[in-house]
């Protein structure tokens, strides 16, 4: 019976404790990083907060350049500096604490999802904006 015991433990011990695997699906990952570090201002279906955060639904930026998208991610609300009538009252802080690959999965998540369809993003690509700014 012990024995029983002994060997289902350490069995448990072997393959119970694995960390959970990151999904290999770049869409899987993208909304994971979406649901952690996005969501909580840009809402669960993306179309964000009237008058406070903007939507990214058929958003002209997420549609829009890449390098523009990834400065908005990277610079947060001092990459719409020079551009006029943006009266959102909340702020998007910089997001540069995120890898150049986690960059491109949630770009990639959000230009394929909120009714939005553009091509996806590499980590190589994020990594070319990061090093100009
Ligand atoms: C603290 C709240 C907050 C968080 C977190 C946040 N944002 Fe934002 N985001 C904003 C606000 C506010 C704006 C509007 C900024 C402005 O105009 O100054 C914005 C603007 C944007 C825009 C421009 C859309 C448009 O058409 O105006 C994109 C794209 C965007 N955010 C993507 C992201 C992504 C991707 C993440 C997560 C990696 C993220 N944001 C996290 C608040 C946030």
């Amino acid at each position: 019976m012990l024995k029983i015991i002994f060997i289902s433990t350490a069995v448990f011990c072997a393959f119970g404790f694995q960390p959970i695997p990151k999904p290999k699906n770049q869409l899987e990952r993208g909304k994971l990083i979406y649901n952690s570090n996005c969501l909580v201002c840009h809402m669960e279906n993306g179309a964000g907060v009237p008058r406070m955060t903007s939507s990214l639904i058929k958003s002209p930026y997420v549609l829009g350049t890449k390098k523009k998208l990834v400065e908005i991610v990277l610079l947060g609300s001092d990459a719409f500096v020079n551009e006029p009538n943006r009266n959102y009252k909340n702020l998007m802080a910089p997001l540069d604490n995120l890898t150049d690959q986690e960059v491109a999965d949630v770009l990639t998540y959000i230009r394929k999802n909120f009714g939005n369809n553009a091509i996806g993003f590499a980590a190589v690509e994020v990594k070319q904006v990061r090093a100009k700014l």
